[in-house]
């Protein structure tokens, strides 16, 4: 017969199986959540780093399950603290997320009856990106920082008339980056407002929004000499400034448009024709990657896949409207 000692043995060693198989559903909802979030920033797919024994299967029960318990707990005890904002509303900005790590460095891991049979510095760690810095500027303020005379690039030597800043709406959703200023952009001191600007006008007009419902960037702020491409020391100087706008904008997509400015904002030397097509990540903005419009003006036949791209961003914006 069960001793009453045995019975309130059995009845606490119950207890924690069930608190435990609760703390492990809880992980897995939270790790589905933070997975989701992850797929809709672009991330295809995650690394985890598990130790080693952990990955072979060779630790025992115990073990495994205080790994996985610790961090769970310590989510369970971080939420009952300090209850954390609700998963994201449609149309709202993305959060940075709490990384496990984070989370099971705040509180310490709770006690229980199970024997330690894993040292604590084996913990569950997944790398998290970074985030968006938080405006403390306007868009404005950035550009009367760079001023009409800017001398930060040998492009202020190479003939330049204008510094041409970024324009349309500074609160836009979406937001359009070029490479760098044209023949006509430099005279007139505004972007794309040449024949590729106009064409990007109809791309534009193309999925329902007018040209000053958007903001329209370039990587590099001076016209190079002959059109060619900006050079690394000029981007360096110049790309800090459209990042800094980025941030103020905070846009839900942004466009780039070219190999070269694609390549520059996503830090990629992957092809234009692999980038396009799908959605990236820019601080937590999706980013889509499409052909030039004046690419487009030497070869109309590459609109179909301009259209596919704007038809995913479209999309996009509509779910998140
Ligand atoms: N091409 C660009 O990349 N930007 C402009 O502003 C004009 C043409």
């Amino acid at each position: 017969m069960l001793r009453p000692a045995d019975a309130r043995a059995s009845a606490l060693w119950v207890n924690v199986c069930m608190t435990q198989t609760l703390e492990i559903s809880t992980l897995i909802a939270d790790v589905r959540e933070q997975i989701m979030y992850l797929q809709e920033l672009g991330v295809e797919t995650l690394d985890v780093k598990l130790p080693e024994r952990v990955a072979s299967g060779e630790l025992r029960v115990e073990g495994k399950l205080r790994m996985l318990v610790s961090p769970v707990s310590s989510i369970v005890a971080e939420r009952e603290v300090a209850k954390p904002a609700p998963l994201r509303p449609p149309g709202s900005r993305l959060a940075a997320l709490p990384s496990l790590s984070k989370l099971s460095s705040a509180v310490p891991p709770r006690q229980t009856d199970i024997p330690m049979t894993e040292p604590k510095k084996e913990s569950l760690s997944v790398e998290m990106m970074p985030a968006m810095p938080e405006p403390t500027e306007t868009i404005e303020q950035i550009q009367a920082e760079i001023g009409p005379d800017c001398m930060r690039c040998k492009l202020s030597t190479l003939g330049r008339t204008h510094v041409v800043h970024s324009t349309g709406n500074f609160n836009a959703d979406l937001m359009f980056c070029g490479e760098a200023p044209g023949a006509d952009e430099d005279q007139q001191g505004f972007p794309f407002v040449g024949r590729a600007g106009q064409l990007l006008t109809k791309i534009i007009e193309s999925i329902g929004l007018k040209r000053e419902d958007v903001f329209i960037g370039n990587i590099n702020r001076c016209r190079p000499p002959g059109n060619r491409a900006p050079e690394a020391d000029e981007t360096i100087a110049c790309k800090p400034f459209l990042q800094r706008e980025i941030a103020v904008v905070r846009p839900k997509v942004i466009v780039v448009l070219g190999a070269t400015a694609a390549q520059n904002l996503l830090e990629t030397k992957v092809p234009i024709g692999k980038l396009r097509g799908h959605f990236h990540d820019y601080l937590g903005v999706k980013v889509m990657p499409t052909f030039h419009p004046a690419y487009l003006l030497r070869d109309p036949h590459k609109k179909r896949e301009v259209w596919e791209d704007m038809k995913l961003v479209r999309d996009y914006l509509n779910t998140t409207r």
